[in-house]
């Protein structure tokens, strides 16, 4: 398959096999990789954007990766439009496609796994078991079948960001991670491919997650220090409005701890269910 790029003369190339990649890449100078799982929308391409920014050779993976759906979860039902995807990138100017099959990435049952750090035992860790381990693990295969010299991440995943930055630092991968700000819909809600899952009266209720971290973050910027109670407050809020929350927590930046009297970065950051659909969002608060 092959579409028209939006840089002049430039074209998307979609490869499905790692042998093909490979060979593609040969002697490209520069490549930055941006992982995705597909179903694209403007927050993926805010990372295509970036990326362009940061080499010659631009390549987006697109890979539902059932290791990091915990049981029960979305697996099944996550939306694939690679049709789409591929024009939305070719769009945005990316140079390749890497889209392999379940069968390409995971041919034999994938026993070698790494085990995330400590700090994604807590928040989304703690609610989708085995997360972040089928994360980390696909995002090393990633690595070492694309060895790009930078990785675009979103904020808007703010903790599978950090989880990453430690397996690159731990791992010793030459890969320099890049994180984008969250992109979000005109009335604030963060994009994200679950979004489509939302009826349309779910969608309006959908802006008070961020709504409600907001109000964290100006309280917080407005001197107060009791993060708990801002916190319960949020959750509260969200539960009398019909969500029902995972967590709404405070961290710092630099470890994902539970903040200390001396930290000032932090980060706000909200899990939460509306009906069978889970959404996060998360800001980052100088205090
Ligand atoms: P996916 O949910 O498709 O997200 C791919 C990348 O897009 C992630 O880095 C995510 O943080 C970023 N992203 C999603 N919504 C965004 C938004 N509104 N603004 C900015 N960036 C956004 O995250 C995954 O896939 C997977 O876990 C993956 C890393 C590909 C491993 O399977």
């Amino acid at each position: 398959m092959n579409a028209e790029g939006a840089g002049p003369g430039s074209r998307l190339e979609v490869v499905s096999t790692v042998e093909a990649l490979r060979a593609r890449l040969r002697g490209e100078a520069s490549v930055v990789l941006v992982p995705t799982m597909g179903n694209l929308h403007a927050g993926h391409l805010a990372l295509v954007a970036e990326a362009r920014r940061h080499g010659s050779c631009v390549v987006a993976s697109i890979f539902v990766n059932r290791l990091q759906f915990e049981p029960g979860g979305d697996f099944d039902r996550y939306p694939r439009t690679l049709e789409r995807d591929c024009e939305l990138l070719a769009a945005a100017g990316c140079h390749v496609v890497f889209a392999p099959g379940e069968s390409e990435l995971y041919p034999e049952p994938q026993e070698i796994r790494l085990a995330p750090p400590k700090a994604a035992e807590q928040l989304c860790g703690e609610f989708r078991p085995g997360h972040f381990e089928g994360v980390v693990t696909v995002v090393a295969k990633l690595f070492n079948i694309v060895a790009p010299h930078t990785a675009v991440f979103g904020r808007k995943d703010y903790q599978q960001l950090f989880v990453i930055r430690t397996l690159v630092r731990q791992m010793n991968y030459p890969v320099r991670i890049v994180g984008v700000d969250t992109v979000r819909e005109p009335d604030g809600l963060a994009m994200s491919s679950r979004n489509g899952y939302l009826s349309s009266e779910e969608r309006t209720k959908a802006v008070r997650l961020g709504r409600e971290l907001r109000a964290v973050k100006a309280a917080i910027e407005s001197g107060r220090r009791d993060h708990e109670a801002l916190c319960e407050i949020a959750t509260a809020n969200l539960t009398a409005a019909g969500w029902r929350v995972d967590y709404v927590a405070l961290r710092n930046q630099s470890g994902l701890a539970v903040p200390g009297p001396a930290d000032r970065d932090l980060v706000v950051l909200g899990a939460a269910w509306l009906g069978r659909t889970r959404l996060i969002d998360n800001l980052e608060i100088r205090a």
